[in-house]
């Protein structure tokens, strides 16, 4: 069909965490990132160019949306019309297979289906390194979100990479979503705040390298008992640069602790489990398939806690037929 374009891809979970920008206007990171892709958290997204539309249209499950989001779609939506060479508005329809409800980031997989289905509808043959970096512009996280399995997205680079594939370190996410506080600040305008006003940002720029580095090596490696202290320590150094903000930035909810002392305390008795958190109060939590169920039902248990997700790692994003 001339004009229409859909794809899905899946949510990622950052290992080595990105936090600040080297190039705010063209959103090229300060870090190198390294994330996991998840398969139980899925964007589907479709893009019709359409003659007979005034403006760009946004649904996000069926609802008309405004501001800044349909600002952020636009803004892609653009990229493709010059590269393609039309000026034609567009309808974006864009679905999550997962509870929205309980305000997970879905823009990584929802900036990685857009570009995805946008180039399709406007007729360009993209490779997904160049899809990638268009989902990069948008949202960087949403690089790394193009491919499956473990996937970088080095310092200023313009898009993302695969490191190691699913299937060579066969590791689950664990996401437990818990009651969340008053409404967050979000990603772009956090590492915002962060990079005008922490004395610890330089320090957090400065260590992340080393520190992805070693998430890295572990990966290639599958070593898992390597991997997960790096893991930790990249999620808390970044949690560190953010709350030496002012006014401080703190994700961290009540239940955000009580998840993070379970995983702890499931290692002291001989479980292989480790944390990370993003700029939100939900704890994503990194386990070998064989110890998942048992860990799900105790953090399912803590006071807080509304659901615990369970995902293995996903595919690459890829383009749904008509
Ligand atoms: C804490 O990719 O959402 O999840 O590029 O401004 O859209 P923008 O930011 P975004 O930031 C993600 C931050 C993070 C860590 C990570 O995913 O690496």
């Amino acid at each position: 069909m001339m004009g229409f374009g859909k794809a899905v891809a899946c949510s990622n979970i950052a290992l080595a965490k990105y936090w600040g920008k080297a190039d705010a206007v063209r959103n090229l990171t300060a870090v190198p990132s390294l994330s996991l892709t998840l398969a139980a958290l899925r964007t589907v997204t479709s893009v019709r160019f359409d003659e007979a539309l005034a403006t760009d249209e946004l649904l996000l499950a069926g609802a008309p949306v405004s501001g800044r989001p349909l600002a952020r779609v636009i803004k892609l939506l653009d990229t493709v019309r010059a590269n393609a060479g039309i000026q034609t508005h567009a309808r974006v329809e864009s679905l999550n297979d997962f509870p929205t409800a309980a305000g997970l980031a879905s823009s990584a997989s929802g900036f990685a289906a857009l570009a995805m289905a946008a180039t399709r509808a406007a007729g360009l043959e993209p490779s997904l390194r160049e899809v990638s970096a268009l989902a990069r512009a948008a949202s960087a996280s949403a690089a790394r979100s193009v491919y499956g399995g473990y996937v970088s997205l080095g310092a200023r680079a313009e898009s993302a990479e695969r490191v190691a594939e699913a299937a060579a370190f066969p590791l689950e996410m664990l996401v437990a979503v818990t009651v969340a506080g008053e409404k967050e600040t979000g990603s772009t305008d956090g590492m915002g705040h962060t990079q005008d006003t922490s004395p610890y940002y330089r320090a957090w720029v400065e260590a992340a390298p080393a520190i992805y580095e070693e998430v890295r090596r572990a990966v290639l490696a599958a070593d898992f008992a390597a991997l997960g202290p790096a893991v930790e320590h990249s999620a808390l150094a970044m949690h560190a640069s953010m709350l030496a903000a002012r006014p401080a930035l703190i994700y961290f909810a009540p239940a955000t602790l009580r998840v993070m002392e379970r995983v702890r305390a499931f290692r002291k008795s001989g479980g292989r489990a480790f944390f990370t958190m993003d700029a939100g109060p939900h704890v994503k939590v990194l386990v070998e398939p064989s110890a998942a169920t048992a860990l799900e039902l105790e953090l399912s248990k803590l006071e807080g806690v509304t659901q615990v997700l369970r995902s293995a790692a996903g595919p690459d994003a890829s383009w749904i037929d008509a």
